[in-house]
């Protein structure tokens, strides 16, 4: 499988599904504290769902394309392959209009102007940037803060 599409398949699922996610998963979860706006839940939901669906009907096939043979690196392919190619490229479509979502999303929480609480995830938010209102002053942590043991 060297130097084929296999190789580009296994390195993008590391690359966009796990580093591009999390990037996008810090954006939602810090966006409040940095703004004091949150972005909609139900736009981020959507947000994903595009964003998971599109990246693996991307990724996937690229797998497939590399079993079959298809080299990394070519700017080119035999009409044989053009079926997953074309399914691979519906996919980076569909992800692409995500991104659009995600854009109205932050829109949207700016132009609602709803207030974002110091601390909106709940319990699950132990650490001490919730403790600040969103967003937090200038000056923090005059005095030490206390950190509450979380274990018990
Ligand atoms: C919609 C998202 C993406 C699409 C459609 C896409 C598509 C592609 C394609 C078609 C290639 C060329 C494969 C070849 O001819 O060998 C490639 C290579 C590559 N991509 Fe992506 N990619 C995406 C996202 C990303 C992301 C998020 C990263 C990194 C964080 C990334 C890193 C790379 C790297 C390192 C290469 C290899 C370049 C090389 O062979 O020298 N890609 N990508």
């Amino acid at each position: 499988m060297h130097d084929t599409y296999y190789v580009v398949a296994h390195f993008h699922y590391v690359l966009s599904l796990g580093a591009v996610f999390m990037i996008f998963g810090g954006i939602y979860y810090w966006f409040p504290k940095m703004t004091g706006r949150i972005i909609p839940e139900r736009i981020g939901i959507l947000h994903f769902w595009i964003s998971f669906i599109g990246a693996n009907v991307l990724f996937f096939p690229m797998h497939f394309l590399g079993l079959a043979g298809m080299p990394r690196r070519y700017a080119d392919y035999p009409d044989a392959l053009s079926d997953w190619n074309r399914i691979a490229s519906f996919g980076a479509y569909f992800f692409f209009a995500g991104l659009f979502v995600f854009l109205f999303g932050v829109w949207r929480a700016f132009q609602s102007r709803v207030q974002a609480a110091d601390n909106p995830w709940g319990a699950g938010a132990t650490t001490l940037e919730w403790t600040l209102p969103s967003p937090p002053p200038f000056h923090q942590f005059e005095t030490l803060p206390r950190i509450a043991d979380t274990e018990h």
